[in-house]
């Protein structure tokens, strides 16, 4: 099939090169011109595992193609897809003038049926809105879908090629046709496309992030609880996981949700429901306790230190929102830094993909380590801010050497407590007794 990518971010490029990679031919355009140089000279403008494989293999077969011209990616384009930013707005509502904006320059470019698939995270009667612009600027018949996209940053190939559901939104039974025919080679063991109307489709990916959100805010205030009575989280963890009604994935507690799609998923969410005059008091409690979580740590450090961090110089370790990615939107990392830069302490941080995003927003407010190990120099505590695996199991005896006390703080519980004891660090985590 013949297949155009409107924006080519996490889940655009991801989506292309997925698609070029069963064999379709897949035109990807930005208006970013420096990403599209950047990839037409073969290079990847993201770190996303497992990307540079299928990136370089379809783009040496000719099947993944990348321009700056709207008009020459869906001349031939059966299948329209809009993989555009849709950030928050003044008041938390989704801004979709990405969306429609593409959808009225696609309107005027067309000259056959396409199908316009609406990828971006949408709030319900996007759809709606899309087709209206659509019919205001051409007589030429379009189907407008909703597809959104359920991939995690940091496994997103994986997901996108072997996806638990593909959810299509459309009451358009050639557009029906085509969405199967195109995810069939992807749902080959029986994972299922999930075929609603639009409204229903738009609100499943709201529904989803807010879930998870829900279960991590849950969690959260389950290890604060945890730390006041002398409970262990990681215990209280595995003792609900084992339910099969709860489920044992996505349980840990740590420093809140961030990234680029959760906190502003919840919160587009709650707007919507307020649109329409319903109260959705789960959503504004999850959002209130993500903030309060965000202070964790600080509030830790604060208490540690007799409320005065000033002078202080902390190594940190990670900075992306999450492991295995570059992307530090709404990273926990990045309010911690604020915070401690306030209270008038230093830091050094290190974080294996995450540096140069960092460095392009806070620039030379802190200091960055050739590796993790060069942070510690002369810090008074190490403070775990990702979960990244070479974090997990560390060369403790140069930690210990190379920090000025032997104090660690943890917003990702990494650690056996009993080996903090053992090697003799202050050990401060999540919802888990304090090591001293
Ligand atoms: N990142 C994720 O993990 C994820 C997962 C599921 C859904 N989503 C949703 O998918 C959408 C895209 O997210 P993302 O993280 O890929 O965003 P992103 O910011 O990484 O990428 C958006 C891209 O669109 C380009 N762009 C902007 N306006 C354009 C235009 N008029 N024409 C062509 N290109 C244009 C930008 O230059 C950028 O490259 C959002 O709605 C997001 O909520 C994201």
């Amino acid at each position: 099939m013949k297949i155009a990518v409107v924006g080519t971010g996490y889940v655009g490029l991801v989506t292309g090169t997925c698609l070029a990679e069963t064999g379709n031919q897949v035109t990807c355009v930005d208006i970013n011109e420096q990403k599209v140089k950047m990839m037409q000279e073969g290079k990847l403008p993201i770190y996303e595992p497992g990307l540079e494989l299928l990136f370089h293999r379809n783009i040496s077969q000719k099947r993944l193609l990348f321009t700056n011209v709207l008009a020459d990616a869906i001349a031939d384009a059966q299948i329209i897809f809009l993989a555009l930013p849709t950030p928050p707005g003044g008041d938390g509502s989704a801004d979709l003038s990405y969306v429609l904006g593409a959808a009225k320059d696609i309107a005027k470019l067309v000259t056959d049926y396409k199908v316009i698939v609406t990828k971006s995270t949408v709030p319900v009667g996007t759809a709606d809105k899309v087709t209206a612009v659509i019919k205001a600027n051409t007589n030429i018949e379009c189907a407008v879908v909703s597809n959104p996209e359920f991939l995690r940053e940091g496994v997103a190939v994986e997901d996108f090629m072997k996806p638990d559901r593909v959810v299509v939104g459309t009451t358009d039974e050639r557009a029906r046709k085509l969405m199967a025919e195109l995810y069939a080679p992807y749902v080959r063991q029986g994972n299922p496309v999930i075929f609603m109307d639009e409204r229903s489709s738009e609100l499943t990916k709201y529904a989803a992030n807010s879930f998870l959100a829900t279960k991590i805010s849950f969690m959260n205030e389950v290890a604060n609880l945890c730390e006041l009575v002398g409970a262990d989280v990681d215990m209280v963890r595995r003792g609900i996981g084992a339910d099969n009604r709860i489920g044992n994935r996505f349980l840990f507690s740590g420093i809140g949700y961030g990234g680029s799609c959760f906190p502003k998923d919840v919160q587009a969410l709650a707007k919507s429901a307020e649109e329409n005059q319903y109260d959705f008091k789960i959503l504004n409690s999850v959002m209130e306790v993500n903030e309060i979580q965000k202070k964790v740590l600080v509030q830790k450090l604060k208490k540690y230190y007799n409320g005065d961090l000033k002078g202080k110089h902390f190594a940190m370790w990670g900075l992306a929102f999450k492991p295995e990615t570059d992307d530090i939107r709404e990273a926990p990392a990045l309010y911690i830094i604020d915070e401690l830069l306030k209270e008038g302490a230093t830091i050094s941080v290190f974080d294996p993909e995450g540096m140069n995003n960092v460095k392009a927003l806070v620039g030379d407010k802190i200091t960055y380590g050739a590796d993790a190990y060069e942070t510690l120099n002369d810090a008074d505590a190490l403070l775990i801010v990702t979960e990244w695996s070479a974090f997990r199991t560390p060369d403790f005896e140069q930690i210990g050497s190379l920090l000025k006390s032997k104090v660690i703080f943890d917003g990702r519980n990494l650690y056996d407590l009993q080996k903090m004891i053992d090697l003799g660090f202050y050990y401060n985590s999540i919802g888990r007794k304090i090591i001293n």
